[in-house]
């Protein structure tokens, strides 16, 4: 199936795209409940469709540490293994519990920097089907401004799709 999907062309504006990655999600994770396959497939699917992700992955609500993010499956260069909720850009999308578009890395107060070619970030959060946070989607740019209101519809509705049905 993975085969199939990254021969096929996608669109080029960036609305067509995500919604023809968003068919193609739910349909490679049919009949799959496994939390983390599900996390995988979609960071992989979502890094090998947009040439500007440069990090693509989540991090998990740890159960053991419940105020703390510690990394999940994520296609890019090595993560942090740990972020406290409040802190960068995704402890900060985890306590508010909001999508965080942020135009420059340099600019956001306490931004971790995991690979220093990021320039700009979104991250959403990720809710289970009873509405509790369990991790937050992560993706770096290494391109300034990179994210807009057209990436944070489309990624908060593929992990609602995923995770929250
Ligand atoms: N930049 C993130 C940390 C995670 S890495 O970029 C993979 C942040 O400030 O939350």
């Amino acid at each position: 199936m993975a085969e199939a999907f990254s021969s096929k062309v996608l669109s080029a504006d960036k609305d067509a795209r995500y919604a023809e990655l968003a068919g193609e999600i739910a349909a490679v994770l049919d009949g799959e409940p496994h939390p983390v396959a599900r996390m995988a497939t979609v960071a992989a699917m979502l890094a090998q469709s947009f040439e500007g992700f440069l990090w693509t992955g989540f991090y998990l609500v740890d159960p053991d540490r419940p105020d703390e993010l510690v990394v999940g499956p994520y296609q890019g260069t090595l993560g942090c293994l740990r972020i406290a909720f409040g802190k960068g850009v995704c402890g900060t999308a985890a306590a508010q519990r909001r999508t965080q578009v942020v135009a420059d890395v340099e600019a956001f107060p306490g931004h971790i920097a995991c690979d220093s070619r990021s320039r700009s970030e979104i991250v959403a959060p990720v809710l289970d089907r009873a509405g509790k946070l369990i991790a937050v989607l992560d993706i770096d740019s290494a391109e300034s401004a990179h994210f807009d209101a057209t990436d944070a519809l489309w990624l908060e509705r593929i992990v609602a799709d995923v995770f929250a049905r």
